[in-house]
C-alpha cells in the first residue's frame, strides 16, 4: 500500500472512532475544553527548540496552517510583514485573537486549510506545526501549500517509546485514553517522498514536557488524555512517580520524537 493511502486509512479510522458529534466538526474536535487546555499549556510556552530551525525563513508574506492559540504566530508576527493564520476551531480563534491582540499584521481566517485552498495567495514561507497528523487529504494539502509557498516548515511529533505515565493512564482508564493509531513520523516522511517534495529533516532534542509546578504535570496529562477531573487523584498517583524534579522545574518524559521538516519548493533542500 502507498504511504499516502496508508495515511488516509489511519485518519479515516481515527475519524470513525470519534463520537458522532465530533466526526463532522472541522479541524478534528478542538472544542472549548480542549482548546482552553491547549491554550493554558501550549499557548504561551517556549518554542525556541523547534523555532530556531525555521526562524531564518520567516519573512515577507507568511501562511500559518492551524496556529491554535498562537505559540509560533507570536514569534512570526515580529519578523514577517503579514501572517495569514488559517484556523478552523472557533475556540482556538478566540484564544488566538486574545493572545495576539494588537498584532496589526496578523490576519486570522476561520477555516480549514482544505476549504481555504482556493484562496491561497503567494507566500515567502508557510508553517504547519503540530497539525498535519490530523489532515486526511494530506497529499492535496501539502502539494497545494508548497505550490504557493517558497518554503514550508512542518513541525511534527510521534511517540518513539510510549512513556510510562501514558501506559499507566491507558491501563487504568482504557476506554477514555486509547484511540486508533495515528500516522507517525515515518509515515509523513514516506508521504513527502512519494509526493516528490524535496526536504531536510531536523531531529529536535525535546525529551521532556516542562512544568513549573508538579500539579501542572497532572493537569496537563488530564487535558491531553481528555480525562474526567473526577479521576484527578487516581491520575496523580500514576503521573507523580514519573515526574523528575530538576532546577526548580518538573519534567515529564515525553517519549516523543519531534521533527522539523523543511520543504523547499525549488528542490534545493
Ligand atoms: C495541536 S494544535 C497546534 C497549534 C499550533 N500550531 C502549535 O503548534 O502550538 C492543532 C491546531 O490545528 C488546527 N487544525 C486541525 N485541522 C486543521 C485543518 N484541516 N486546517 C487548519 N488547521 C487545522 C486545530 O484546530 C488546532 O488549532
Amino acid at each position: 500500500m502507498s504511504h499516502i493511502e496508508h495515511w488516509k486509512r489511519q485518519l479515516r479510522a481515527a475519524r470513525i472512532a470519534r463520537p458522532a458529534h465530533e466526526q463532522t466538526q472541522r479541524g478534528g474536535g478542538w472544542d472549548a475544553r480542549r482548546s482552553s487546555w491547549f491554550n493554558r499549556f501550549a499557548g504561551q510556552n517556549d518554542r525556541s527548540h523547534t523555532y530556531r530551525f525555521f526562524e531564518p525563513y520567516v519573512r515577507g508574506q507568511v501562511l500559518e496552517v492551524g496556529p491554535g492559540p498562537g505559540a509560533y504566530t507570536r514569534l512570526m508576527v515580529a519578523r514577517a510583514e503579514r501572517v495569514v493564520a488559517v484556523e478552523p476551531s472557533p475556540f482556538m480563534v478566540q484564544c488566538l485573537r486574545a493572545n495576539l491582540r494588537g498584532a496589526a499584521n496578523l490576519e486570522i481566517v476561520e477555516s480549514t486549510i482544505e476549504d481555504y485552498s482556493p484562496r491561497l495567495e503567494t507566500y515567502d514561507f508557510a508553517l504547519a506545526a503540530n497539525v498535519v497528523r490530523g489532515i486526511e487529504r494530506i497529499d492535496e494539502v501539502l502539494c497545494g501549500v508548497v505550490e504557493h509557498a517558497a518554503i514550508l516548515a512542518i513541525v511534527t511529533w510521534a511517540y518513539d517509546t510510549l512513556p510510562e505515565w501514558l501506559q499507566g493512564v491507558r491501563a487504568q482508564f482504557a476506554q477514555s485514553a486509547r484511540g486508533p493509531d495515528m500516522p507517525n513520523n515515518a509515515d509523513l516522511l514516506g508521504v513527502l517522498q512519494e509526493l516528490g517534495l524535496p526536504h531536510q529533516v531536523h531531529r529536535v532534542d525535546a525529551p521532556y514536557h516542562v512544568f513549573s509546578r508538579l500539579e501542572d504535570a497532572v493537569l496537563w496529562v488530564e487535558g491531553y488524555c481528555s480525562l474526567d477531573p473526577a479521576w484527578r487523584e487516581q491520575l496523580a498517583q500514576i503521573v507523580t512517580p514519573c515526574v523528575i524534579e530538576q532546577g526548580g522545574g518538573f519534567l515529564l518524559p515525553s517519549g516523543r520524537e519531534t521533527l522539523v521538516i523543511i520543504v523547499h519548493r525549488e528542490g534545493n533542500a
